[in-house]
């Protein structure tokens, strides 16, 4: 049998999984499917999906170990004593981890599907790609292959069996965090990935003088107290996401693409309130400050304060979900009912950002005006992070009998934003501008940063990106216009809007015919992965994307509830 013919075996048996989005595994599907779409795209012949990840066996090398050895003494479980909450949770760092974002950073399919996309259309430039999606994604594995030379391809971390791929697929793993220096913090050559790490074997943490032996003696290292772990600086390594804007083989400048950690400098939260207090909790769920030993082995540890939970929470309740849907596939030693919680955490985590509120209503000649307010209450924008997220403002007004008048912002089985009548509103090509005034039902009122290509068109390809074409996202309590970054996270496409402040935005819906309305309802939703993206890459021929898809189709990109208000008249 031939490679083609392997391939298209192999293939028949997942046809099931991608069928609900119209597309078989090996067979060409026609373009469209997105209603008015200027043309028709292309054919595409689609290749078998990615294959299970395999998992992370020990690893050790002259600088980095796996988490699982860490876990030795600091993953608490059912038996210890240690490393509990009041209410019996565990919180050891190793538990928590294991089930966020950071852990499955590098097994993420979703970032794989990214990923592959960015091959397929860099045909020659592989190199270039994969040394700029694994470095933080991959970090530890990263590091290791640009020591040895070279560097870590898509192949190694997916399916390679040396040391390298074991510590690519661990993800941002203990021992990258813990042995960042204090090297460069903060300043831009530190920004993309430009973290150093050492080769002095020294763990830093938080706490004053460790007890040194026992990690000394089984996985040779130092524990190291030393604050600037503690410090945003630290996190703004990988979360100052810049990638090269390329011209042919020319360098000609820098996207950036994420920037949590200029938004948080340009913040009320930048005195006082590193990323850690709200990403790394030393409270619990009674607002008590957790006081525990931070090992559990060897035995009588005294307790330490402060205690950071590694919860690592947040709004990506999405991803964990799948990831819970998919975990064996994944390769991790992690149950889905972890993913599930730490799903649940990241949902709350999401609420605590936001509060919605109705300030006003009154009548303007025949229509109902509502004065709606949505505050941030995060440390950064609201959604920050990757480029995908988006927040937007639901409203639904309804009459004496509970009849719909007025709906703006109501979203179909897919989580595509769509009018009442159900045609969809979202389309790849074209962005929904923002708003200070709403008047129609096809007017809603988005949070969302859109990256555009070198053609001024929307795009969620970082490689194929050179700025924003919109970015309103909720601004932080204490922005200032005078910042000194502000060029490059200044919010785009808000001019003439007094009401877009730091801290909140204010929309005026005016419902026409509003005298019969009784009661009106709004919600901030928040989705992580918009439904025109997983619709582009169900159309791209990579393993990753295909595999990506077949999950996505299996469980749609539903927003979340941030925060809602209601008011009766
Ligand atoms: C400088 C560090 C950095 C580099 C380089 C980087 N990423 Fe990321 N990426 C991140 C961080 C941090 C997040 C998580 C942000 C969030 O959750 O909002 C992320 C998130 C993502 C996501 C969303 C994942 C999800 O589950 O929602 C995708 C997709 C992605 N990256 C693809 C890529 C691709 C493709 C490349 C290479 C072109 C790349 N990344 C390079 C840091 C990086
Ligand atoms: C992204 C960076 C990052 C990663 C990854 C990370 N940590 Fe931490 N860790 C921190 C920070 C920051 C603190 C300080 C928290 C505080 O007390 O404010 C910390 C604190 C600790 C402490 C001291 C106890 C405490 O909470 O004060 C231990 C032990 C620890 N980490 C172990 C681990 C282990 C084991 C892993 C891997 C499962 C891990 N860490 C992964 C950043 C990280
Ligand atoms: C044999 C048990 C053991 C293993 C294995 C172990 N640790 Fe530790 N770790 C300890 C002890 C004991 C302390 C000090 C506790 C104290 O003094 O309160 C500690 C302290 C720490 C601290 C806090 C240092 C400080 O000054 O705040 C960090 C961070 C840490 N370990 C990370 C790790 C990482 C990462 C690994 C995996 C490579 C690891 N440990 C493996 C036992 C262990
Ligand atoms: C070595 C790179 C690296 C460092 C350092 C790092 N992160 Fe991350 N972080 C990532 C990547 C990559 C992801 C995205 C994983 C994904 O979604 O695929 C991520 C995801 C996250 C998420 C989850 C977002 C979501 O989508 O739900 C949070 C929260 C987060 N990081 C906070 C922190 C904090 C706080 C620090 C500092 C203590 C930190 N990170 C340090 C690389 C890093
Ligand atoms: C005051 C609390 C607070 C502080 C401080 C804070 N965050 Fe957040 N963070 C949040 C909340 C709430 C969310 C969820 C809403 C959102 O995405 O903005 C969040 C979300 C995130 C996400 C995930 C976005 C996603 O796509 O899922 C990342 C990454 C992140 N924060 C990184 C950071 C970094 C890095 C810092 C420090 C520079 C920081 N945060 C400081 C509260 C905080």
């Amino acid at each position: 049998m031939n490679a083609t013919n392997t391939r298209r075996a192999r293939c028949a048996g997942i046809a099931l999984l991608v069928l609900p989005l119209g597309i078989s595994c090996g067979e060409t599907q026609p373009g469209g499917g997105l209603g008015p779409g200027p043309e028709p795209e292309p054919e595409v012949v689609l290749p078998p999906p990615l294959d299970p990840l395999p998992s992370v066996a020990p690893t050790s090398t002259d600088r980095f170990a796996t988490s699982g050895q860490c876990g030795q003494c600091h993953f608490a479980g059912p038996e210890a004593t240690v490393m509990h909450d009041a209410a019996g949770n565990d919180i050891s760092p190793v538990y928590l981890w294991r089930s966020s974002m950071m852990a499955f950073a590098a097994r993420d399919p979703y970032y794989l599907a990214v990923f592959g996309e960015e091959l397929v259309k860099n045909k020659g430039r592989e190199a270039f790609v994969e040394e700029t999606c694994t470095r933080c994604h991959a970090p530890a594995g990263s590091e290791e292959q640009a020591q040895a030379g070279g560097h870590l391809t898509f192949d190694a971390m997916v399916a390679g069996d040396g040391k390298e791929a074991h510590l690519a697929r661990d993800g941002v793993t203990c021992t990258l965090c813990h042995q960042i220096a204090d090297e460069g913090l903060g300043k831009i050559q530190s920004f993309a990935g430009g973290f150093v790490i050492g080769y002095e074997r020294e763990i830093y943490g938080p706490h004053l003088v460790p007890k040194v032996d026992p990690m000394q003696l089984i996985v040779n290292y130092t524990p190291t107290a030393s604050t600037h772990i503690t410090k945003s600086e630290v996190c703004a390594t990988c979360h100052t996401v810049l990638v090269p804007i390329m011209k042919g083989e020319q360098r000609v400048g820098d996207f950036l693409e994420q920037a949590p950690y200029l938004e948080w400098k340009n913040s009320t939260f930048a005195s006082g309130a590193p990323c850690a207090t709200c990403h790394l909790p030393t409270q619990d769920a009674s607002k008590v400050d957790i006081s525990s030993p931070i090992a559990k082995f060897p035995a009588g540890l005294g307790a330490r304060k402060p205690y950071g939970q590694h919860r690592f929470s947040g709004g990506n309740s999405y991803m964990l979900r799948i990831l819970a849907d998919n975990v064996e596939w994944t390769g991790a030693a992690v149950a889905p009912e972890e993913l599930e919680q730490a799903a649940t955490r990241a949902e709350a985590h999401v609420a605590e950002g936001a509060v919605v509120s109705i300030l006003s209503t009154s009548m303007q000649g025949n229509a109902l005006a509502v004065a709606v307010q949505v505050e941030n209450h995060a440390g950064h924008k609201f959604p920050t992070g990757y480029p995908g997220r988006r927040a937007w403002i639901h409203v639904r007004a309804e009459g004496a009998g509970g009849e719909v008048l007025f709906e703006s912002g109501a979203f179909d089985a897919t989580g595509a934003l769509v009018d009442r009548a159900g045609a969809r509103l979202d389309r790849s090509d074209a962005v929904l501008p923002h708003r200070d005034l709403i008047t129609k039902e096809s007017e809603v009122q988005v949070y969302e940063a859109v990256a555009k290509d070198a053609a001024g068109a929307p795009t969620h390809r970082p490689l194929a990106s050179v700025g924003y074409i919109k970015d309103n996202r909720l601004l932080p309590l204490g922005w200032s216009s005078a910042d000194p970054w502000i060029d490059w996270i200044g919010p785009v496409g808000v001019s003439g809007d007094g009401t877009f402040q730091a801290g909140f935005d204010r929309v005026t819906y005016e419902i026409p015919g509003g005298a019969g309305v009784r009661r009106v309802m709004v919600e901030l939703l928040y989705q992580s992965v918009r439904p025109t993206e997983l619709d582009t890459l169900a159309r791209v021929p990579h393993p990753a994307a295909v595999r990506f898809s077949g999950m996505a189709s299996a469980r749609p990109s539903i927003p979340v509830v941030a925060a809602q208000a209601q008011i009766e008249l």
